[in-house]
């Protein structure tokens, strides 16, 4: 696949990690059984995004909705970034990853708060794949958190109204400084966004595929890009 010149390599590619829950099911295991294995997934993209050496690659991994569900398999999707950083870490950090968190930190136990920073520090010079993690993450709340923002740098004269462009919004939400999605990827056949990058995606390709996350391999990310490298960007224009 690296091998193919004529392949359009996205910049940003975000993923809804969705299905986890019906692999689960059809296997006849728990749901945070679903989830291990979904974690065990995006290690194996987020290394091969690495290789093809897309730029940024933001994953939903925990909206603010999902506060809704059961209390034990809310606990488990707290416990498993800390598993997974805590068996991964060295791993990113050779090959050249750096991480980022976006969301609320707000009400995350503190434990997964310190190894949300420890791991942003130690990989804040690497200068390969950027993976960021939406962890506790909406758009709309992230919106209206810039929003907040903006008033207040206005009221303290340190933006003036006028100079409110889109460039400066983006700079209020936690994406600043990463470049809007090119690609969105939904896995498991549901056709939806749910709340996430809205401002971000603006003019994403969208791709949905049926297969659930678990099973979602670099095979299925190959015909991703490639159905991405066959898209017409316009941005509007003609
Ligand atoms: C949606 O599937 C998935 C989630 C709410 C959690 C996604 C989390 C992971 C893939 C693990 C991420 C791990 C780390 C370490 C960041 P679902 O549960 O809604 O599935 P269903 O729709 O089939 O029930």
């Amino acid at each position: 696949m690296e091998q193919d010149s004529k392949l359009n390599i996205p910049t940003h590619v975000a993923i809804i990690m969705d299905g986890n829950g019906r692999w689960a099911k059809r296997y006849g295991l728990s749901r945070s059984m679903g989830h291990k294995k979904g974690a065990q997934n995006l290690l194996k993209i987020v290394l091969y995004a690495n290789k093809l050496k897309i730029k940024y690659l933001t994953v939903f991994a925990f909206s603010t909705e999902n506060w809704n569900r059961p209390k034990e398999e809310v606990d488990y999707l707290m416990k498993l970034p800390i598993e997974f950083f805590n068996e991964f870490e060295q791993r990113f950090r050779n090959e050249n990853i750096k991480i980022k968190v976006i969301g609320s930190r707000n009400d995350l136990p503190q434990e997964l708060v310190d190894k949300i920073e420890y791991v942003e520090e130690v990989t804040k010079d690497k200068t390969g794949l950027t993976f960021i993690i939406a962890f506790n993450y909406g758009s709309q709340l992230e919106i209206v958190e810039a929003t907040k923002n903006i008033y207040q740098d206005i009221i303290n004269k340190k933006l003036q109204i006028e100079g409110l462009t889109p460039q400066i919004f983006e700079q209020y939400l936690f994406t600043k400084d990463i470049p809007s999605v090119d690609l969105l990827i939904r896995t498991s056949g549901e056709l939806r966004i749910s709340n996430f990058l809205l401002w971000q995606i603006a003019y994403s390709e969208l791709y949905f595929t049926k297969t659930l996350w678990p099973d979602f391999s670099t095979r299925h990310f190959d015909k991703a890009i490639k159905e991405y490298s066959k898209r017409n960007r316009r941005f509007g224009a003609i």
